[in-house]
């Protein structure tokens, strides 16, 4: 085992620094003093357009909000044992966000289950390249398969590396297809979609939800195992707490309009979006601002399967239903586009639309292009069920951007 000496930041004791594969090391909890240490830390990769001071507010604040609260949120710091709370050497860190999802067989058997979804993996840059972040990993995935299991069992846990593939792969968390579309923010003359506002959420998320439950039920003949992170309240919730504390320090007040409805009902699509400044306006790095879309709903599933077939013509009776549908997501995609221009956003970025929503986004005319990501946004899978939980074996339905947190 390999000691070395750590002095602790203004203080002149001295404890040893464990090897990254001591068994004197394990998981624990942070202390409120020891979190502050953290944001400290993190701020530098993940203050976006706030100032320091305001990112330790926002992390402090982001522990209260649905999703977060009531122990919805975890914060885990891998440290030395035999060291007292606040006395200690934080080795490397992250949090995890407690998610209901469901799995379903080909048969549409649905089990509901928890999601851990981690976030925030840190190691202090005095402390990288010891193994300790890779350890912190480790000691997650075992831990998290019993984390918060009273009612439900952990089905997965998922992350979105932002540092490649490799690194997550190695402890267990297998990369999955990660891609978006993106399109420009311009302006469109009227849209005719409606905006939806916070409290119409309350009613079109449990909507949302019932329809991925019955859709989750159908059998499906992939010979994959389905997987969903439920598009709940709480996760749209999540992202609009934060976008909205972030717009309040920025401009003074908060973006009121959460996305676009249209259609007729049975006929409906809806988007839901956020509005993420990784730099204030007008500043050196601006134009990677972006209006991120959240969550794509279309109601008319029938429709939507017929662009599976799409390219060999086969449309034909279904004609009227499937230009409805075009018309319905050209106009929400307006809207989001319009909305990105009004906040100064550059982009509106849509992540993982399954293949048919895709060839309808061709068919809007709406210019975009689509980006598969290698290093960024790298969708990535824990798997505690039975079989590999790759690609082959699972098919993650849904993996949009309201999952990320
Ligand atoms: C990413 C981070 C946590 C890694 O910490 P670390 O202490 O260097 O990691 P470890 O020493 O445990 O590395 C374990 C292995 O991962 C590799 N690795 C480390 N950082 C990596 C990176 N950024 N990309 C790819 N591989 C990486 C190491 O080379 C090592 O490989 P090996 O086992 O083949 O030798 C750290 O660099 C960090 O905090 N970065 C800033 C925040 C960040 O980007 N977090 C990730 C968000 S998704």
């Amino acid at each position: 085992m390999t000691l070395q000496p750590y002095t602790k930041t203004g203080s002149h004791d001295e404890v040893e620094l464990q090897d990254s594969s001591s068994p004197e090391l394990h998981l624990t909890h942070p202390e409120p003093e020891e979190n502050v240490a953290i944001w400290t830390l993190t701020s530098n990769a993940w203050k976006d357009a706030l100032t320091i001071p305001l990112y330790l507010e926002e992390s402090s604040y982001l522990m209260t909000v649905p999703l977060a609260k009531d122990g919805g949120m975890s914060q885990w710091v891998l440290v030395d044992r035999n060291l007292p709370p606040n006395q200690r050497p934080l080795l490397a860190s992250c949090e995890s966000f407690r998610k209901r999802s469901l799995i379903s067989d080909t048969h549409g058997n649905v089990t509901e289950g928890i999601t851990h979804g981690v976030a925030s993996v840190y190691c202090d840059p005095k402390y990288r390249g010891r193994g300790y972040a890779a350890r912190l990993m480790k000691e997650l995935a075992k831990t998290l398969l019993h984390w918060q299991t009273e009612t439900h069992k952990c089905v997965a846990s998922v992350l979105f590396s932002d540092i490649g593939k490799k690194f997550y792969a190695n402890v267990g968390w297998h990369p999955f297809p990660s891609y978006h579309i993106e399109f420009k923010a311009s302006p469109n003359d009227s849209t005719g979609a409606t905006k939806i506002l916070a409290e119409d959420l309350a009613s079109l998320c449990p909507e949302d939800e019932a329809m991925v439950r019955k859709a989750m039920a159908c059998p499906s003949d992939s010979g994959k195992s389905r997987y969903t992170i439920l598009p709940d309240h709480e996760h749209m919730l999540w992202h609009h707490s934060k976008e909205g504390w972030v717009c309040d320090r920025l401009f003074g007040k908060r973006p009121l309009v959460k996305g676009a409805i249209t259609g007729q009902p049975g006929s409906r699509v809806w988007v839901v979006w956020t509005h993420r400044f990784y730099s204030p306006p007008h500043g050196p790095d601006c134009s990677e601002n972006t209006l991120y879309i959240l969550r794509v709903v279309v109601e008319d599933q029938t429709s939507l399967k017929h662009f599976t077939s799409s390219l060999e013509g086969t449309l034909s009776d279904q004609q009227p239903k499937c230009d409805e549908l075009i018309a319905n997501m050209r106009a929400v995609l307006q809207a989001a586009q319009n909305e990105a221009v009004e906040w100064k956003l550059y982009h509106v970025k849509l992540w993982g639309p399954a293949p048919e929503l895709e060839e309808v986004i061709k068919l809007t005319g709406v210019p975009h292009r689509r980006v598969d990501r290698d290093e960024e946004g790298i969708c990535s899978l824990l798997w505690y069920g039975e079989g590999s939980g790759r690609e082959d074996e699972v098919e993650w339905v849904g993996n949009e951007k309201y999952g990320w947190c």
